[in-house]
């Protein structure tokens, strides 16, 4: 099949070349021409593994292809994937400009019939109203369907999820439109949920959203672990071995951050109100993800009995999450910010954020090149993203360089008492 990808971040660019991958000629079209430029020679723009071998090995076969021009894109495609951003509004409503926009620029190009499937994560509805443009801006004699397919790739495991994902949901009420992306999901062996397009827009918030609920109440669980004494490790090891419940997405730690789920729950608590649901488990969620990093600053500020000035911090880890050098919501800008206006001095790593991580902190942070650099004379070091590379740090190698032996360790990856046994004065999350 010939198929084409409006905008290229996580999402469109995985997915395509995911596609080009499996033997289809897949279109990229994106706005940005040193962009485009770069994507054309085979070289992704952004780092998650195993996507640069992807896109070179399908650009040099000739399957992967990019434009700045809609018209080259859309004409040969049978199936318009939209895969553009839909960031927050300060409302917390999903911004649907650009989908907007990329709808009314494949109306104007639509030749015969063509699927347009969106797989940007939209408020229900939204799919309605990129139908609306496209009629209105569809030359005569041309037809379409739509269709929403969202998307459920994690980043740092994107190429995996794409090529095995658990289900594909595809929601339209074309039996055209079902059945080519059908086919064009078939060398993709799993599960397909079909069902109307409103349905498949809200699948896609609900699983986002009930993956947060169970962080944020583990982390809930987390607070109230320390004022009891207990080890919420261990709470939740016994609350997850019931296989109604499951372990995972039950790891507590400074809160979720990266570009879908704090912007997905917001998202469906605006979509509530506007349909008249006041979504209270939603903004109980939200609420209790902003308390586990204020928690967090809080345990680093009465170590040092409420006064940072001049105390060295070093921060490993700042991506919202390991493998990726994505610093969109990280929680370790929160974290930085409040130790920079309380007059710490902050030195930071992490394995492949730092550049983009350079873009968004403040200006004072230094940064370091490894763990071991960051931490020489620190007062204490913060644990804020588990990068495998700290589970494995040599701890008597830190310790030396450290000036006070104080860790924080904010993802929970280190054993309380074998740093203990080290001479660290350990905090953990919800345990001792
Ligand atoms: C998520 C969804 O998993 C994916 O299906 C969807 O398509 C996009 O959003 P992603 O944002 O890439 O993917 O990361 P994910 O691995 O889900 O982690 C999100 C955040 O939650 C990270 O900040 C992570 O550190 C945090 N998290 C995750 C926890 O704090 N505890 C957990 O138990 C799990």
């Amino acid at each position: 099949m010939t198929i084409s990808f409006i905008g290229h971040g996580y999402v469109g660019l995985v997915t395509a070349a995911v596609f080009a991958d499996l033997g289809n000629t897949v279109w990229v079209v994106g706005r940005t021409k040193e962009k485009i430029e770069t994507l054309k020679k085979g070289i992704a723009t952004f780092y998650e593994p195993g996507l640069s071998e992807l896109v070179k090995r399908n650009v040099d076969a000739g399957r992967l292809l990019f434009t700045l021009n809609y018209h080259e894109a859309v004409v040969p495609s049978e199936v318009i994937f939209i895969t553009v951003g839909t960031p927050p509004k300060d409302n917390g409503e999903a911004d649907l400009k650009e989908i907007f926009n990329a709808a009314k620029e494949i109306g104007k190009n639509l030749v015969g019939y063509k699927v347009v499937a969106v797989k940007s994560t939209v408020p229900p509805g939204t799919n309605k109203k990129v139908a609306a443009i496209l009629d209105e801006t569809k030359p005569t004699g041309s037809s379409f369907a739509i269709a929403s397919v969202p998307e459920f790739l994690r980043q740092g495991q994107a190429i995996g999820d794409t090529m095995h994902p658990q289900r594909v949901v595809i929601g339209t009420t074309s039996d055209r439109a079902q059945k080519l992306l059908v086919d064009l999901h078939k060398p993709i062996n799993t599960k397909i949920v079909v069902c109307n397009v409103e349905t498949a827009e809200l699948i896609k918030y609900a699983a986002n959203s009930m993956l947060s609920v169970k962080i944020s109440f583990a982390n809930a669980m987390a607070f109230l672990s320390e004022k009891v004494g207990a080890d919420v490790e261990k709470v939740l090891d016994g609350v997850g071995l019931d296989h109604r419940i499951g372990r995972s997405f039950l790891y507590p730690g400074v809160g979720y951050g990266g570009s879908c789920f704090p912007k997905d729950v917001k998202a469906l608590i605006a979509i509530g109100k506007e349909y008249g649901y006041d979504f209270t488990l939603l903004k109980a969620t939200d609420a209790i993800n902003d308390e586990a990093r204020l928690y967090f600053i809080e345990k680093i500020r009465n170590h040092f009995h409420g006064d940072l000035q001049g105390k060295t911090i070093a921060v490993l880890g700042l991506s919202f999450k390991p493998d990726t050098d994505d610093m969109r919501f990280a929680p370790s800008i929160t974290i930085i910010e409040a130790l920079i206006k309380e007059k710490a001095r902050v030195v930071a790593y992490d394995p492949a954020a730092i550049p983009n991580a350079k873009k968004v902190l403040p200006k004072d942070v230094i940064f370091a090149t490894s763990p071991y650099e960051a931490v020489k004379d620190a007062d204490a070091v913060a644990v804020v993203t588990e990068w495998n590379e700290f589970r494995q740090l040599d701890m008597v190698k830190l310790a030396k360089g450290l000036k006070e032996r104080v860790l924080f360790d904010g993802r929970n990856i280190y054993d309380p008492q074998t740093l203990k046994d080290l001479g660290y004065t350990y905090y953990g999350v919800g345990r001792m």
